[in-house]
């Protein structure tokens, strides 16, 4: 068969990023631009200012793409771009820029949802995944318990009623005091350290999270307390959830039968969760490269790949989606 270049373009919210990847899981480049340090002036990303910065960086990150996989744009052979979910403005910066290439390429336009995107990360980092299996999607904007079907085919099983496990971590960094992004600084707080604090999980029957709880008790605790050891609070925070993701894996691993486990999303780069599924016992866990566990457009050319394959092939009236589902 011939080899297939994909395209991939990404900025769904404060990263700018195109990839070329060969055959769904061989990365030729990966060039991320991430506004981070501009969004930390504000405590959180001005969606705005994302889709501004967008604007002007596409394009230079496009060429640098095409120039580290020391190849012309006549060699690509699809052009997949997120079309959702994520922030509208940032959305459109991408999806018309991917629209504008395939145009002009005369190649055909694959729009790839973001989600889909986090869970081909793992093909790229593990060459032998295929689907079925189970995964944990846990990002800024997702924390659901999804069945891979196929490569294009997903059932979600549960997901949160409130706050994504991101925004609980971005949020309960901000109170705290660490800044912004939470996550990583949480992670590198908690490192190393025994965690003491009792806090609060909720249950469901079904394999539906919620975050708001745990959040607002860690808020709490450093209100009434503001002398609380902070790592303590983020390692005690950082150990709950694991609990509470690994209880929700359980029980889907016990409905489907199915023993493949693999996360997903910017939280799966966190030490302490992924050390926790490196224990899940009964199950063979999958997770992806740290770098790719953030927003990239590798991932997106992976999934375009397989979207490709099915066939799902979009034409130039595909718009931005910013609430996207599976
Ligand atoms: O998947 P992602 O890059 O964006 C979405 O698609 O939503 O996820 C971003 C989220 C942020 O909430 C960030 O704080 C969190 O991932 N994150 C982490 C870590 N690295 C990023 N959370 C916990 N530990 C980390 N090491």
């Amino acid at each position: 068969m011939k080899d297939i270049y994909t395209l991939g373009i990404e900025s769904s919210c404060d990263e700018t990023s195109v990839a070329i990847v060969k055959n769904g899981r061989e990365v030729l480049s990966n060039v991320i631009d991430t506004q981070i340090e501009i969004h930390t002036l504000y405590g959180g990303v001005v969606p705005e200012i994302a889709s501004r910065n967008h604007i002007e960086n596409i394009s230079a990150v496009a060429s640098q793409a095409l120039m580290q996989a020391n190849m012309q744009l006549e060699d690509i052979d699809v052009v997949a771009c997120t079309y959702g979910p994520g922030l509208v403005g940032a959305l459109l910066v991408g999806l018309s820029y991917g629209k504008a290439l395939s145009y002009a390429l005369n190649k055909p336009l694959v729009g790839t949802n973001h989600i889909q995107g986090h869970i081909a990360a793992n093909y790229i980092t593990h060459p032998d995944l295929k689907p079925p299996f189970l995964c944990v999607m846990m990002s800024g904007g997702n924390t659901q318990i999804i069945h891979v079907k196929d490569y294009t085919e997903f059932e979600v099983l549960g997901k949160t009623k409130d706050d994504a496990i991101g925004e609980a971590f971005d949020k309960v960094a901000r109170v705290i005091g660490l800044g912004y992004p939470g996550g990583p600084k949480i992670d590198k707080m908690g490192q190393g350290v025994t965690p003491t604090i009792e806090l609060p999980k909720t249950h469901f029957d079904n394999m539906d999270f919620s975050f708001s709880g745990i959040k607002t008790a860690v808020i709490n605790l450093h209100h009434k307390n503001p002398e609380i050891d902070k790592a303590d609070l983020c390692a005690s925070f950082e150990k709950t959830v694991s609990e509470i993701l690994i209880e929700n894996i359980k029980k889907a691993i016990r409905k489907t039968g199915i023993k493949t486990v693999v996360l997903a999303g910017g939280v799966s780069a966190n030490t302490y969760i992924r050390k926790e599924f490196e224990e899940l016992k009964n199950a063979k866990v999958y997770m992806p490269d740290i770098k790719l566990c953030t927003d990239n457009a590798a991932m997106i050319a992976s999934a375009g790949y397989y979207n490709y394959l099915a066939g799902n092939i979009d034409d130039l009236s595909l718009n931005a989606v910013p609430d996207l589902k599976l």
